[in-house]
């Protein structure tokens, strides 16, 4: 097996290399003055499992397109199979048309990745799982379950899990699990127009002194966030943290939720984030790639 890292795979590649005892190899990139730029995979790749680590953050474009250039030429090269690891995985949120008339993002994303030849496809705790059922080849979603709950673990004492939505309960409840402690979920409603968040009850429990920690897949804008953890404080929580997979923090979000009363927060490498403590979850995607290719 030969692990094949892109310019955006923010270590994870040598990570894994490193946990399955593999060896790797960066690509080379040559950009051109008018924009344009090529790839090369400098190595002999005939015959070989070939796994590429490539995330999908800002530009998420220039990344998408230079994945799938990796993976035309590993196909074109001769590999046997051609593994894809995608450990932030860019347009998951725009599952389905919100508003009349907007395109499936991720729709288009899954064909282009079929296209090229994916035989196989791993990706970390996307928004939802639901359009990777359209990959032709296998998919294993990596959910770092343990990895969360030991960082959690690590900085508050009495826990309470919190999902700030429906949508991303499964996820929390089984960092609960983990650690032996309660969750519960937020009614949360987002207006498409303006993207304001408005969080309108607690589903279930309550957060009377507890540490409430808001578990979420990413944290974007940090709407989310910040309208969560207001109304947590609001609802008697004794302290709010947060852990969330994908860092984008976008704009001022940091500044945003540190205001309003979130006392820790901590992400993953899937994205280049400075002066935010993140946990490594290459161990978590090596273990995916071995179960994929069972
Ligand atoms: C949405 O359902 C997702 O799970 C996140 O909660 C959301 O995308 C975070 O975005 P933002 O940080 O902009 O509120």
């Amino acid at each position: 097996m030969l692990i094949v890292g892109g310019s955006a795979a923010n270590g994870i590649d040598d990570g894994v290399a490193a946990a399955l005892g593999a060896k790797v190899v960066k690509i080379e990139k040559k950009n051109f003055p008018d924009g344009e730029f090529k790839i090369r995979i400098n190595a002999d790749v005939k015959g070989q499992d070939v796994v590429i680590v490539q995330s999908l953050y800002g530009p998420q474009e220039k990344h998408l397109l230079e994945l799938l250039f990796i993976i035309d030429a590993a196909k074109g090269l001769g590999a046997s199979k051609v593994i894809v690891v995608v450990p932030y995985l860019a347009y998951a949120r725009q599952n389905r048309r919100f508003l009349e008339g907007e395109g499936i993002s991720i729709d288009t994303v899954v064909k282009l990745l079929n296209s090229v030849g994916t035989d196989g496809f791993i990706t970390v705790r996307p928004h939802t799982s639901e359009p990777l059922k359209g990959m032709t080849g296998k998919v294993k979603v990596v959910e770092p379950v343990k990895t969360f709950a030991e960082a959690v673990r690590k900085r508050c004492q009495r826990p309470l899990i919190l999902s700030p939505d429906k949508g991303g309960s499964e996820f929390a409840v089984s960092v609960a699990k983990e650690l032996g402690c309660p969750s519960a979920s937020l009614d949360k409603e987002r207006d498409y127009n303006t993207g304001e968040v408005l969080i309108k009850s607690i589903i279930d429990g309550s957060f009377r002194d507890w540490d409430v920690v808001i578990v979420d897949d990413v944290i974007s804008g940090g709407g989310t966030i910040v309208a969560s953890s207001k109304f947590s404080l609001g609802n008697g929580a004794k302290s709010v943290g947060t852990a969330a997979v994908h860092m984008l923090m976008a704009g001022d979000a940091r500044q945003r939720i540190a205001a309003s009363g979130v006392s820790w927060v901590v992400g993953s490498n899937t994205i280049p984030c400075k002066d935010i403590e993140v946990v490594d979850i290459s161990p978590d995607i090596a273990a995916g790639i071995m179960e994929l290719l069972k």
